[in-house]
């Protein structure tokens, strides 16, 4: 076996996705953010690193750090569109720093907003979480035209639920079934 060669390090295309390699970075809590969740210096050098070493995709997020939700990368209490996309600024800097595609995640529900950032390019991705487990079939209901506001409203009781070995599902959509029955 030739052991210069492994298909780890070949390029690959995967449907639509064009590879470097097979390697992508796991979300890890890295402790650079600072206690609200901000981008530091320190962050912006650890993205610009990555970004260097030749990871082909970068997400910018603080990891699993802070406090009762309000201080996580998961932050609670998003209805309104001015607390939409609170790693907006950090990502846009790393974003200017770096050659690889960047990936904004961080409580985005506007169709309105993420298209505004990706037109401004401050980000070439848009990561969501909490709006696909509410509504899995949210990004095809928007490609259709029904271009709805994300309904999670980011309580995170999916999370807790998560924590508390109750599968992963959105609490505030049960409910609303339960009633509307
Ligand atoms: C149920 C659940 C599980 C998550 N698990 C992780 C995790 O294991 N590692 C991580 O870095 N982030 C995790 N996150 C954070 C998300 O990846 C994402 O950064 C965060 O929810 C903000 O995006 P959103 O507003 O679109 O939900 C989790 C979030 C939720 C709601
Ligand atoms: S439980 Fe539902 S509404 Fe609450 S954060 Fe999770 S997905 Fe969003």
């Amino acid at each position: 076996m030739d052991i210069t060669k492994s298909i780890l390090f070949e390029p690959a295309k995967i449907k639509n996705n064009h590879l470097r390699d097979r390697f992508v970075r796991s979300a890890t809590y890295d402790g650079c953010a600072d206690k609200n969740g901000h981008v530091t210096e320190k962050q912006m050098d650890l993205y610009t690193a990555l970004a260097e070493s030749g990871f082909d995709a970068l997400e910018i997020s603080q990891g699993l750090g802070g406090l009762n939700g309000e201080g996580t990368e998961f932050r609670t209490k998003i209805n309104v569109l001015a607390r939409e996309a609170y790693f907006r600024n950090g990502c846009r800097q790393i974003k200017n720093q770096v050659d690889v595609p960047v990936m904004m995640v961080g409580r985005l529900r506007t169709c309105e907003l993420m298209e505004e950032i990706i037109q401004k390019k401050e980000a070439d991705l848009i990561s969501l979480s909490r709006p696909l487990i509410r509504e899995p079939g949210i990004i095809n209901e928007w490609k259709r035209g029904d271009r709805h506001r994300a309904k999670c409203i980011s309580c995170n009781h999916c999370f807790e639920g998560l924590m508390k070995r109750k599968g992963l599902r959105c609490f505030q959509e049960e409910r609303r079934q339960r009633y509307s029955q």
